[in-house]
């Protein structure tokens, strides 16, 4: 067994010993807009659901050289934004919104993907994500040191819109429909094409 001390490691090495080790990592296409009315959409693999009532989710959000990413900045000042599921369809756009385009410039006109208005935020959603969260701010936790801040994003889903033909019944979602993509360790994804059944034992 190696046993690593992350205080010895460099901030790279830490970065890509966690994308390894916590896979498949599922992937929140998140679209905010700025203060200034500036629309963006960018993906974001430390995504996770946090609790079903209220129905809360994280996204982490870190910095580019000590600065707020841009959807970080935006949900900071707006206190909202949409969670896009990313399918194997858009999963080409979903990396190229992943560059570092600047603030000015938003990712809907960079990658052709299409806004769409929200019902209950003005973020637009990405009408080709066939699952849509509005989300409201619920916390925002700044974590790290001043050279690499991160944000854990607590949001609200306040609406969800789901593609017809994924909704099966009682809230359950057609994985094999659904087709999202994950996010593995180095530059890698996973398809969830790959599935198996196993009911939880009764005690
Ligand atoms: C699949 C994928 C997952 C990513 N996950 C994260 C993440 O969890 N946190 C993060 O800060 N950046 C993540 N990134 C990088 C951001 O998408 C990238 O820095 C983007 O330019 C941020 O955009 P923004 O400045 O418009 O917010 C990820 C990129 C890809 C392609």
């Amino acid at each position: 067994m190696l046993t690593l001390d992350p205080g010895s490691l460099s901030h790279r090495e830490r970065y890509f010993l966690l994308i390894g080790s916590i896979v498949p990592r599922p992937i929140a296409f998140v679209s905010t807009v700025s203060s200034r009315g500036k629309t963006n959409v960018a993906p974001f693999s430390y995504f996770n659901g946090v609790s079903s009532s209220p129905p809360l989710l994280s996204v982490a959000i870190g910095s580019r050289a000590g600065k707020p990413k841009d959807s970080w900045r935006n949900i900071e000042e707006t206190g909202e934004f949409v969670v896009n599921v990313v399918p194997e369809e858009i999963f080409e756009k979903m990396v190229a919104a992943s560059a570092d385009f600047p603030p000015e410039i938003s990712e809907f006109d960079e990658t052709g993907l299409t806004p769409v208005p929200s019902e209950r935020i003005t973020p637009p959603r990405v009408a080709e994500s066939p699952i849509q969260l509005e989300c409201v701010l619920h916390e925002l936790v700044k974590l790290g040191d001043s050279e690499s801040p991160t944000a854990l994003v607590i949001g609200e889903v306040v609406l969800a819109h789901v593609r017809d033909g994924l909704y099966l019944e009682q809230g359950h979602i057609d994985p094999e429909k659904l087709r999202a993509i994950g996010r593995m360790g180095r530059q890698d994804y996973v398809r969830t094409r790959d599935r198996f059944e196993r009911k939880r034992p009764r005690t």
